[in-house]
């Protein structure tokens, strides 16, 4: 079976644990480990059971289901017969039930403008919306294509979407024309919005003129609706493009949302998987929606007056699950950032802590990395006496990392939730329950109610305590995902073909004597740069869309800061190797993918290492990634099947 290896090696050895502070757990949701473990057995003796009732408890019904689950592996349908609208949960049910005056969202601008809506006025931008929406075509079922700048609108077209049962597919703003098109493509998506730009560390990111540039490639988007955020002089495309204010300006209020059948398609999400072609996740209504907010209310242990801050983007799935639909669920309130951490200076974010007084802050590894090395000056500058709760997710936390958040911007008092979850599952899977689960840095701690993983080998038989093995969940889920967009047999074959009957997560991991759980990286070509998923071979096909390269391999090596770096390994044709060659490789894996897959570091060879079959030998080279060797000087031409040869000769 796949070896265990990865980054988290080292935690093996982590034996610190640090239990909820009392004064936590007395006023926390589930206040010990005792509940937990009631609660944990209850679900796990009858998962559909355990689901079906919470979701009658949680979610709005215009239609009762009438079956909790049917499963036909590996396809599953929750809450089967019932109808509900995610608009409608997020939205109408607080107005309903007289809460429209409380704060949906305090967004701050990255220029420093500022916005509050409440969720009364946040459902009734959403009605117009859907109105604007409608009046353009869209119809339920239809595919829209948001690329957009981190403001409340982006959160306005995924909601206005879901409540007429459009499908939406956001696309990280940070993503290249190519990555858009592509996307869009697979999707066939009818529509689009995007905005003129957007700030990003100062710069102004020309969102429309790349947007320009995926349409011309997207043969089934009709229609472009345009955010005007920073006042660029854009080109508009007349009877395509509309600007989003003019629309707007016209629409009704009047929109209720439309029942939607449980298994509605809510959104498909691009993730990288171990092929080229990313692919479309799905999601549908009611079992993500009820997961969601299920999850959202006990990990981060929710109460009316907390202020929720995650920092991701609604470009990947911790924005979809943990900005918009989990807590707005909820009823919280929400902090939505548009910007960079350090812009206009590395103190960005605590400021931001101190002006809106958050109480709960989730973000990801790579960002505490920064924070660390940037100093502890900047988080003493600022009051963080609000925060109560921290949260990590996209990798695992390294221990040095963990204590340095416990310590600087926890001040010792505030619990860490490191949560464990994907694009795939819709939620956090497993975390620690901050008013109950001792933590121990570096684990994720144990699964949620309702969520039953086992680590197994690669017969599917479940190993031993301390043994390294594939995660796998054993019991479908309501947030799980429902397939991938037009590819039914790549859903079957990625999740369900190597251990049957169980949903394969693609991570290692192992569990210690006290059933906590550690995970040790991807058994796939994955790689975690910054907590995004790239695959290797993605990047390596716009490699070799580029006329002068022949070959190439993608590896991940450690970065302090990122997790994993990039490495490629080049062979050319027509070409000699020189610095402008490099520099113009890394801009077309930019143009390609975008910024966060651009290579850190580009070698190139007269041959790449492979195995007699012809495989490459990507251990070697991220062994040579990987090493102490400097790759100061990429114009050389280096020979690596000599490595290859010399080892397999060694063997
Ligand atoms: O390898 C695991 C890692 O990120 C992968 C999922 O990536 P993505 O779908 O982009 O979703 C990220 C946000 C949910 C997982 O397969 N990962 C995520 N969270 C953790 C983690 N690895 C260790 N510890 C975590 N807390």
């Amino acid at each position: 079976m796949a070896q265990p290896t990865g980054q988290l090696d080292t935690v093996m050895h982590e034996n610190r644990i640090f239990p909820p502070p009392a004064e936590f757990s007395r006023r926390a949701r589930i206040k010990s480990m005792d509940e937990y473990q009631r609660l944990w057995d209850e679900a796990a003796a009858d998962p559909a059971a355990f689901w079906a009732t919470m979701a009658r408890e949680e979610l709005h019904w215009f239609q009762p289901f009438s079956t909790a689950l049917a499963w036909n592996e590996p396809f599953a349908k929750w809450f089967v017969g019932g109808t509900t609208n995610a608009s409608y949960n997020c939205l109408d049910k607080h107005v309903a039930e007289g809460r429209g005056d409380r704060i949906a969202f305090l967004w701050e601008g990255e220029p420093g403008d500022a916005r509050t809506l409440t969720y009364a006025e946040l459902l009734k931008q959403v009605c117009k919306f859907a109105n604007v929406l409608k009046s353009l075509g869209v119809e339920r079922g239809d595919v829209v294509s948001i690329y957009m700048p981190l403001t409340p609108e982006l959160a306005i077209a995924m909601l206005a979407c879901a409540r007429i049962g459009a499908v939406h597919s956001v696309i990280f703003a940070g993503f290249s024309a190519e990555a858009i098109a592509d996307r869009n493509n697979d999707a066939k998506a009818k529509i689009q919005i995007t905005a003129d730009a957007g700030y990003r560390r100062g710069q102004v990111l020309p969102l429309k003129n790349t947007v320009d540039e995926a349409l011309a490639k997207s043969l089934t988007v009709e229609k472009c609706i345009v955010l005007d955020r920073v006042n660029e002089a854009i080109h508009m495309e007349r009877g395509r493009d509309f600007w989003w204010h003019e629309l707007m300006a016209q629409a009704s209020e009047d929109c209720p949302a439309e029942p939607l059948d449980s298994e509605n398609t809510l959104f498909i999400l691009y993730t990288s998987g171990s092929t080229g072609k990313p692919k479309g996740i799905r999601h549908t209504t009611a079992g993500y929606n009820l997961f969601v907010k299920k999850t959202f209310e006990w990990v981060f242990d929710y109460r009316d007056e907390d202020v929720f801050w995650c920092t991701a983007d609604c470009g990947w799935v911790t924005g979809h699950s943990y900005v918009v639909y989990g807590p707005l669920s909820a009823g919280a309130t929400v902090v939505l950032y548009e910007g960079a951490p350090n812009y206009p200076h590395e103190g960005r974010f605590w400021e931001i802590v101190e002006k809106y007084k958050v109480t709960i802050f989730y973000t990801a590894p790579t960002a505490i990395r920064a924070f660390m090395k940037w100093g502890d000056e900047h988080a003493e500058k600022h009051d963080l006496s609000s925060l109560r709760l921290l949260g990590t997710v996209g990798e695992g936390i390294n221990p040095e990392a963990w204590m340095w958040y416990h310590r600087v911007i926890g001040r010792e008092r505030c619990p860490i939730v490191d949560t464990w979850w994907q694009t795939e599952t819709g939620g956090i899977m497993m975390s620690p329950l901050p008013g109950a689960t001792p933590t121990k840095p570096g684990s994720c701690t144990k699964p949620l109610p309702g969520v039953i993983p086992q680590i197994v080998d690669s017969q599917g038989g479940e190993v031993d305590v301390h043994h390294g093995g594939w995660l796998t969940i054993a019991h479908p889920w309501p947030g799980m995902l429902r397939g991938i967009w037009g590819d039914d047999e790549r859903y079957k074959e990625t999740y369900w073909s190597k251990v049957p009957g169980k949903y394969l997560a693609g991570d290692n991991a192992r569990r210690d004597e006290d059933g906590y759980y550690w995970i040790m990286g991807r058994i796939d070509d994955v790689l975690n740069v910054s907590g995004h998923r790239l695959s290797t071979i993605e990047i390596e096909s716009a490699l070799v869309s580029h006329p002068h390269v022949a070959e190439a391999a993608a590896v991940g090596r450690p970065d302090e800061l990122k997790g994993e770096a990039v490495a490629v390994f080049v062979t050319l044709r027509g070409a000699r190797p020189s610095e402008a060659l490099r520099s113009e490789l890394v801009k077309h894996v930019r143009n390609q993918i975008g910024a966060l897959a651009q290579p850190d570091d580009v070698r190139f060879t007269n041959a790449l290492p492979k195995t007699r079959s012809g495989k490459i030998m990507r251990r070697l080279l991220k062994d040579i990634a990987s090493g102490k060797e400097t790759v100061g000087d990429t114009t050389t031409l280096e020979d690596y099947s000599v490595l290859a040869r010399l080892r397999s000769e060694d063997e």
